[in-house]
């Protein structure tokens, strides 16, 4: 498998990784289970344009820290900063997640959820959701598809799909509305072969195309892809150089 591109400059010159602000810093982010201190991290930057594998034992609380950043648990306490498309500096309580967030990051769950309707309805409906012109939904909608590879299941309807078009189809929902930050639980858990194989070359053109992809993953060969950050959680602490 070869190596994820290096950062660049808009020029295309390599650039080292602090060189590159990181797409949001999170600062104070904790959460306790009974008497049980789940996690405690004082500051996690989220590097640009990277791919970043989250390990940690089970229970270890990995997802619930996804789940926090992209606003769907309670984070009280919790700050996020980030810097908008002008270069402003912003800073506001994570908890809840502010609007011009919102928009700009993605999680999937490990078992996406896909409405009742059909493929191409499921990934066109945020762009709708979004008030996009019907001509534009369908160019992105078809770009979509033909990125994902399922075009040929547009008109299906969810329940008749199988695990890894699952997946490609929630990753294509995801990417349509070009988030900075994706958070994926798991993407590849519940695949083997080429499912397995696809998503994992999907997840590699997210990151490769600038975005931040975060990933929880016990799949060695996407821990093991060159080029990817590794972050582990134990007994409640993040250790972000993990080797
Ligand atoms: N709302 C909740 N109420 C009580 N306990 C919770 C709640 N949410 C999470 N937990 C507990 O917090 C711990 C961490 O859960 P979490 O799902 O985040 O772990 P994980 O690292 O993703 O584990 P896995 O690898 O099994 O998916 C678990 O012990 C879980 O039972
Ligand atoms: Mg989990």
């Amino acid at each position: 498998m070869s190596t994820l591109p290096a950062r660049q400059t808009p020029d295309g010159r390599a650039l080292p990784p602090a060189q590159l602000p990181p797409v949001l810093t999170v600062r104070g982010l904790r959460r306790r289970v009974g008497a049980r201190r789940l996690f405690d991290i004082g500051e996690l930057a989220f590097p640009r344009a990277a791919a970043v594998v989250l390990t940690g034992v089970n229970g270890a609380g990995k997802t619930t820290l996804l789940r926090m950043v992209a606003g769907l648990e309670r984070a009280p306490g919790a700050t996020v900063s980030w810097t908008d498309a002008n270069g402003q500096p912003h800073e506001a309580a994570l908890d809840p997640l502010p609007a011009a967030l919102r928009q700009r990051i993605a999680y999937l769950h490990q078992h996406p959820y896909l409405f009742r309707t059909s493929v191409w309805e499921n990934i066109a409906y945020g762009l709708k959701t979004r008030g996009l012109d019907a001509d534009e939904i369908r160019r992105r909608v078809g770009a979509a598809l033909g990125w994902a590879g399922i075009a040929h299941v547009q008109d299906t309807a969810p329940e008749r799909l199988s695990g890894g078009e699952i997946q490609r189809v929630a990753l294509a929902r995801a990417k349509v509305l070009e988030p900075d930050l994706l958070l994926l639980d798991e993407p590849t858990a519940s695949l083997d072969g080429h499912a397995r194989e696809q998503v994992i070359a999907l997840v590699r053109e997210l990151a490769a195309e600038g975005r931040t992809v975060v990933m929880i993953c016990h799949d060695r060969d996407l821990i093991n892809l060159p080029g990817v950050v590794r972050w582990k959680l134990t007994d409640g602490r993040l250790d972000t150089r993990h080797r």
